[in-house]
């Protein structure tokens, strides 16, 4: 069987060092903020090269908790794309806002800056671009777009641990960018974990505050915030995995470039990525996906669907979006199937991946 990931084999290198850490939380009594919790801030604020990293329990309450310290009057309206996890429209939903759709660009996995620029109006007070697949989306344009207007940009960077745009990194270039650390993301923990970077010191204390229940001093509450801390023992399993991730997205990397090479077959059409690009997934679009299902399935390789309903196709979310149609997201949600890119995949893997799809 060729597993779409590998967790235990990829942190094998590393077990001996995280249960380690976790005997000393628990010998230590030391579950809720604990030193690791710090320390892995510090050091997730390194990587993204930005002044400040707040913790938190998931990647959507990071895009709520970040929306929500931003205290905007109910229902100003915040862009997202089309395409995807339901995380990002659920976020500003529960924060009480207004989501606005922006179709991804064709054949990409991120939001079309062109289309982006057509529904500003003076209620958009918030873009959220998404990284979809570690493809990074030219935050720069989107600057330009917004220059002057009283507009924030709050990345979802939740499949772009460690991905560049141009020379900087992903959680170093909006106004404040929120990461998932769910455990099959490029850096994920054992369980749910989240993580927010901001570069604005003022956004820092009040996200630092609102995900400790308001509360930066013991009984004082100075914001009806979320109970949404990180907790110990996965932030002693982060700061382990982190040392990791740029080997592991380099190695990602790698075999996307084997799969640009060699996937060779007119039934498969190939996304294009961002040139800083970490692929968290690798995402190739076919008509008939149940023949490449059974296929795989003979063949024993998993396989995964990024994502199969578009934002406006989920069930919970059809009635904000009534008749409205997005082609691009659409159509990426009905052909979209996503083949194995763990970092540990090997080349007889690979090579048994390539062939099956060419003879697809
Ligand atoms: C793009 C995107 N946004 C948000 C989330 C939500 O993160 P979590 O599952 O940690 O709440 C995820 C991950 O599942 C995601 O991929």
């Amino acid at each position: 069987m060729i597993k779409f990931l590998d967790i235990k084999k990829q942190d094998k290198r590393i077990n001996k060092k995280i249960n380690k850490n976790i005997e000393n939380v628990i010998n230590r009594n030391n579950f809720i903020l604990g030193d690791f919790v710090k320390k892995f801030e510090l050091a997730f604020a390194r990587l993204c090269n930005s002044k400040y990293a707040i913790s938190c329990a998931n990647g959507t309450d990071a895009l709520t908790i970040a929306l929500k310290i931003l205290d905007l009057p109910k229902n100003s309206e915040v862009i997202i794309p089309a395409m995807t996890y339901c995380s990002t429209a659920f976020a500003v939903i529960n924060a009480g806002l207004k989501p606005v759709l922006v179709d991804i660009e064709p054949l990409k996995s991120t939001i079309c800056i062109k289309s982006l620029k057509n529904k500003i109006n003076n209620k958009t007070r918030v873009i959220m671009p998404v990284h979809l697949y570690g493809s990074v989306v030219d935050i720069n344009e989107i600057k330009k777009i917004i220059k002057r207007k009283n507009i924030l940009i709050i990345d979802d960077c939740s499949q772009a641990h460690g991905a560049f745009l141009g020379k900087k990194r992903v959680g170093s270039i909006s106004d404040i960018s929120c990461f998932s650390l769910y455990p099959g993301k490029n850096l994920g923990a054992y369980g749910d974990a989240g993580i927010i970077t901001t570069n604005n010191l003022n956004f820092y204390k009040k996200i630092n505050n609102f995900r400790n229940l308001g509360s930066s001093k013991k009984f004082i509450h100075t914001q009806v915030g979320f109970n949404s801390r990180l907790d110990t023992i996965q932030a002693a399993v982060l700061i382990e995995k982190i040392k990791l991730l740029k080997q592991y997205n380099l190695k990602r990397k790698k075999i996307a470039e084997y799969y640009d090479k060699n996937i060779s077959n007119n039934k498969i059409i190939k996304i294009k990525y961002s040139n800083g690009s970490v692929y968290h997934q690798y995402v190739i679009l076919v008509n008939n996906k149940k023949r490449l299902i059974n296929l795989f399935k003979k063949n024993k390789i998993q396989y995964g669907f990024h994502y199969p309903k578009s934002i406006n196709q989920i069930d919970s979310l059809k009635k904000f979006f009534k008749s409205q149609t997005f082609s691009n997201a659409e159509n990426l949600a009905k052909k979209c199937f996503s083949i194995p890119i763990d970092p540990n995949l090997n080349k007889k893997n690979l090579f048994k991946i390539v062939k099956t799809l060419n003879l697809f």
